[in-house]
């Protein structure tokens, strides 16, 4: 059985010697999330002691693809197939009367900053942000319910502001802003690598239920119960959960906070949150994702190489792989591998992935003896099986990612494809060398 609870995974890790503990007291201004990112966000640490606070805290437990594979019991390589499988076969949610998330319930006048920290990350982020949360909203009909993760800034009290940039979350919570109402939503920390995973998958491609979809992931139905103060379904076994209302026609100024390209996004208007209800576990553990680390990329770009291969796999029924770099910001590039079997075949594959994600700004397309996951080896093949008068093509202003910092008119971009694989009828030319005998290192170092 996989661990479906954040406990029951850390107690696995740690006994298999994968979870780091800090046990230094790290203070929640910069220094915890200096600690992460030291290791990028791809190791799992949990801190002992926050200055200021009772409760632990950990991260770093999705920002490394063997590990956040290795918590829904697969090897790296199962992911993307797996991944598929669960958003065609969810298993659904099982409801009880209550659970260990409801073992503490603060409601009435609180201060949030009281009860858990609330870090900050980066200097000259605009304040202290809640990041790694995995909110829980319903559709407007009330039926379909869907997890994402949105940053909230605090802003005391009880009070947050939270940024949605996805078009269709922003456009239900439009909907009751037109008609004066307040939009419910509860956020959970303290949840296992899958419900971090699932929460990526795009409510606009799929609509499934995303907590369906991590209860896939992990081989079985999750254990939801009903919030306190909204009517929504949190995970029974979630260690925080923030119960709220987006409040209509209320903004404040967001901003600036350090992005997913590393750099400085913009200060703007966002809309505010009131907290009307806190609910714990006992002894609760909380969570965070260090900003722009690998733990905030690999979820994104594992989502982004389902809809990349199931989009390539229509022209070029050959694709055998596909990787959304870290490097790329987990958006901009990606590598694909294809058995080639005609000329022309490279820079299909290549428009073909333009077309699967906006996003995309320079696609690589290697042969199949090429390993799509060691940069060395693509690099290697760009370096010996291009010419760049013909094997580059560029596509000068398509729609583009509005986080991209280096285009001219926001939203608009450049795109390149690289199509890196030897022609066929020159195959011979191309063979690798190799030697012809198998050996194993260990006998001999
Ligand atoms: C760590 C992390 C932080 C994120 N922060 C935000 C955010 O502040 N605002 C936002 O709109 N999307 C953010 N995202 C991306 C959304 O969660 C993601 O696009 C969304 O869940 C996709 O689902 P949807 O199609 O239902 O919007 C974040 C993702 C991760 C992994």
């Amino acid at each position: 059985m996989n661990p479906t609870t954040l406990r029951e995974l850390l107690d696995d890790w740690e006994t298999r010697g994968l979870l780091a503990r800090v046990k230094k007291e790290v203070d929640p201004e910069y220094e915890l999330g200096a600690v992460l990112r030291h290791f990028k966000g791809a190791k799992p640490i949990l801190f002992e002691k926050i200055k200021g606070y009772t409760s632990p805290m950990v991260a770093g437990l999705a920002g490394e693809r063997n590990l956040l594979a290795d918590s829904m019991g697969i090897t790296g390589k199962e992911l993307i197939p797996k991944l598929i499988e669960s958003i065609v076969n969810p298993i659904p949610t099982t409801k009880l009367g209550t659970g260990p998330v409801h073992e503490n319930v603060i409601l009435g006048e609180f201060d949030l900053d009281d009860l858990f920290p609330i870090l900050t990350y980066h200097a000259e982020d605009s304040g202290q942000y809640y990041v790694a949360g995995v909110m829980v909203v319903k559709d407007i009909a009330g039926k379909n319910r869907y997890t994402s993760i949105r940053r909230m800034q605090f802003l005391g009290g009880n009070r947050t502001s939270i940024l949605i940039t996805s078009p269709e979350l922003y456009s239900q919570y439009q909907y009751y802003e037109e008609r004066n109402e307040p939009m419910e939503f509860a956020v959970m920390f303290g949840v296992v690598p899958a419900v971090i995973l699932s929460s990526q998958v795009s409510t606009h491609l799929y609509h499934t239920d995303k907590l369906d979809i991590a209860g896939a992931l992990l081989g079985q139905s999750l254990d939801v119960v009903q919030c306190k103060t909204v009517n929504l379904e949190v995970l029974a076994e979630a260690e925080i959960v923030l119960e709220g209302k987006m409040l209509p026609h209320i903004r404040e100024t967001e901003g600036p906070f350090a992005e997913l390209a590393g750099y400085y996004g913009t200060i703007s208007q966002q809309p505010v949150v009131e907290i009307t209800a806190v609910t714990y576990r006992n002894n609760a553990i909380n969570q965070t994702i260090f900003p722009a680390s690998y733990e905030e990329k690999l979820p994104m770009a594992l989502v982004r190489e389902v809809t990349l291969l199931n989009t390539v796999r229509q022209v070029i029924p050959n694709v055998k792989d596909v990787h959304i770099t870290m490097g790329g910001v987990a958006r901009y590039h990606a590598v694909i591998q294809i058995d080639k079997q005609s000329e022309g075949d490279g820079k299909q594959a290549a428009l073909a992935a333009f077309a699967s994600d906006k996003d995309l700004k320079h696609v690589v397309v290697v042969d199949k003896d090429v390993d799509i996951w060691n940069s060395d080896e693509v690099e290697w093949a760009i370096a010996t099986r291009v010419q760049a008068d013909e094997d580059i093509f560029i596509v000068p202003g398509a729609k583009g990612s509005p986080l991209e910092s280096s285009h001219n008119i926001k939203g608009v971009t450049a795109k390149m494809g690289i199509d890196a694989t030897y022609p066929l009828a020159r195959a011979e030319e191309f063979k690798r060398t190799y030697i012809p005998i198998d050996i194993k290192i260990e006998e001999y170092l």
